[in-house]
């Protein structure tokens, strides 16, 4: 039996919160190992890193998701025992739900209502001195989100809804007011989409049967019963704000155009090979979520290491993604990487390994990288602009972290 490598440090939930995304990635490289532990609010936690790693995490008959996202993650990004938290037979007919939302024609209409929103917004852009493209993207994607889904929103309230999605987000390697805020936030959205649900019920509001909306007011669970009100908001926040969030990538997607006008010249060409290349690049290259969670579910050994039943593990998203082994000078932006991409599920984990119905690997993933496509043929081919000296720093030891700035442009004009 071999012994996991142990971290020196008698607790490391400090240095979680003070080094963010490169924590696991850093000790990783410390160790020359894709295994070690640590302490974790004094509890025992098995950190695993890479493709091995990953393929390890992703095997549900050794782990699962009961007990392992901590209550406060729930109570601000995700909701309380929603699906990131399920198992077995009771997830993978959650899984089934979400996905059935995820079909090519409905992205199809989703992508039609994103480029109306982008010609509005561009038109917006043109009448202001200077836009703050954060906020202003995830109000746009919030709309085309919402209309999409069967959830109507009225143009008065759409800053404010999509200051809840986006704090609910940004509450996630939060303490203190961070967290209080993003808590604050969900009980309003749940509110809200609480009362959409009822109405649907109760046929006040008609929406199209094939829209999440529907779909969750009249999902049965496995014994037959509609899902509570409060689980049906729970779930239908959990389309609309990760939508909302795909805003983070977009205005990551805008500072590498900026940073790399060798890779805007491409893709102002209309190189769609390239557009895939520069989109997955974007998602490898800056940081968002930054490891999961599992717990074992029963005693079992990998490489002679022992992993005892019940105990926690983390994998290394940021670390994974930048791992040398599979990328090639990770630190550096190159879209071309992709060229040579093997495709596996496993060694490129920006939103989850593994397998979609099965596993928990992100549902709106698909959805993700026809949205950030999208954006970068406007931010490309649909407008122009210029972008202003300021400060385009993302903190690593912040998560979520984004240009600081916001991303700020001016002089914004329509191609068309
Ligand atoms: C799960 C990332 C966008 C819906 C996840 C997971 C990650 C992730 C890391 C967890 C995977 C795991 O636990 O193994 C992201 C990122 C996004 C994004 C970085 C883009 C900014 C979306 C979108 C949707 C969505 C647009 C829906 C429209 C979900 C759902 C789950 C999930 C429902 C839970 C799946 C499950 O537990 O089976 N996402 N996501 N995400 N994501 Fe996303």
């Amino acid at each position: 039996m071999n012994s996991i490598p142990r971290d020196k440090s008698l607790d490391s939930t400090l240095a979680v919160v003070r080094e963010g995304f490169p924590f696991i990635y850093k000790r990783s490289q410390r160790y020359q190992s894709d295994i070690f532990e640590i302490r974790l609010l004094g509890m025992k936690t098995i950190c695993l890193h890479g493709q091995e790693g990953t393929k390890l995490f992703y095997d549900t008959e050794r782990f699962m998701r009961t007990g392992a996202i901590p209550r406060r993650i729930q109570t601000t990004l995700m909701g309380l025992h929603g699906i990131q938290t399920l198992d077995g037979e009771k997830h993978h007919q959650r899984k089934a739900l979400f996905m059935s939302v995820m079909t090519p024609g409905s992205l199809h209409k989703l992508m039609e209502y994103m480029a109306a929103d982008w010609r509005y917004s561009i038109k917006q852009w043109a009448n202001q001195e200077q836009v703050v493209l954060f906020p202003e993207v995830q109000e746009l994607l919030c709309r085309a989100a919402c209309t999409w889904a069967g959830v109507p929103l009225e143009e008065q309230d759409v800053t404010r809804r999509t200051r809840d999605f986006r704090l609910m987000v940004d509450a996630f390697g939060g303490v203190g007011p961070r967290h209080w805020r993003g808590k604050r936030a969900r009980s309003r959205a749940e509110k809200w989409i609480q009362g959409i649900i009822k109405q649907i019920r109760e046929e006040k509001l008609h929406v199209p049967e094939e829209s999440a909306a529907y779909r969750m007011a009249w999902h049965r669970e496995p014994d037959g019963k509609l899902m509570s009100l409060e689980m049906a908001a729970i779930e239908l926040i959990n389309i609309i704000r990760p939508i909302t969030a795909i805003g983070w990538y977009i205005t990551f997607a805008a500072l590498a155009l900026h940073e790399h006008p060798e890779s805007r010249a491409r893709l102002r060409a209309g190189d769609e090979e390239y557009l895939e290349w520069f989109m997955h690049e974007v998602r490898r290259y800056y940081p968002f979520a930054p490891f999961l969670g599992n717990i074992v579910r029963k005693d079992f050994e990998w490489h002679g290491y022992q992993f005892p039943k019940g105990r926690l593990v983390l994998l290394d998203v940021y670390g994974t993604n930048r791992d040398a082994r599979q990328w090639h000078q990770p630190e550096s932006f190159r879209p071309e990487r992709f060229r040579s991409w093997n495709g596996s599920a496993y060694n490129f984990i920006p939103q989850g390994g593994g397998d979609y119905s099965f596993g928990h690997r992100c549902a709106g993933e698909w959805l993700t990288i026809e949205t950030v496509k999208l954006a970068v043929t406007y931010l490309t081919r649909g407008m122009t602009y210029d972008v202003p000296p300021q400060d385009l720093r993302f903190p690593l030891d912040r998560m979520p972290t984004l240009p600081k700035s916001g991303f700020i442009i001016e002089n914004v004009r329509s191609a068309n």
